[in-house]
């Protein structure tokens, strides 16, 4: 089934760690999203070090589950040389989402934990990261494979709909 219809949300996770070649799969896929005037604002950290992980987890109160995955992505956003400047985080919701995507189609899971636009958060992950000059962190996407598992959600609401 297409995986836009069975991605969940997964926060717990085997140990054993996720093959080189299925994190350079999903990173095509976040580079495959569309962004303003195609400008591909991102970059990706991808952060297996057990401390930096266990650092990341406790980044805010919600970031708690990131602490038992073997990897944690950290999408990233250029501050520089954006033709559309205030479209980076739009750009990087979508490559996150393709992100979260392709982890499905690995066979893997993980969830999105929210970083950007919250100052705080950001400015905990940036420093965690080591990060560049130039870049802000977005978000954390822990990932594994899924010591849970989770029905799939159907969350249409036809009268949502406005037909004009
Ligand atoms: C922008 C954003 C921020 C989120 N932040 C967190 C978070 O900090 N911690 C967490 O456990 N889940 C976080 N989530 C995951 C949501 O809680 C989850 O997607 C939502 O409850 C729907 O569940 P599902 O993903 O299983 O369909 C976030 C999701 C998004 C899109």
């Amino acid at each position: 089934m297409n995986p836009v219809f069975t991605r969940r949300s997964i926060r717990r996770f085997e140990e054993r760690p996720v093959e080189p070649e299925k994190i350079e799969q999903i990173l095509r896929a976040a580079m495959a999203a569309p962004s303003a005037g195609n400008q591909q604002p991102w970059e990706f950290y991808v952060v297996t070090d057990k401390e930096k992980i266990l650092k990341l987890s406790k980044s805010h109160k919600y970031a708690g589950c990131a602490a038992g995955a073997p990897a944690v992505i950290v999408p990233c956003f250029r501050t520089k040389n954006l033709v559309f400047p205030m479209y980076d985080q739009i750009d990087l919701s979508i490559a996150t989402q393709n992100i979260l995507l392709e982890i499905v189609n690995q066979g893997l899971g993980g969830v999105w934990l929210g970083i950007a636009p919250i100052e705080e958060r950001m400015r905990c992950v940036d420093e965690i990261i080591g990060i560049e000059e130039g870049l802000r962190s977005f978000a954390l996407v822990p990932l594994g494979y899924p010591a849970e598992e989770k029905p799939p959600a159907d969350r249409f609401e036809p009268e949502r709909i406005h037909y004009l």
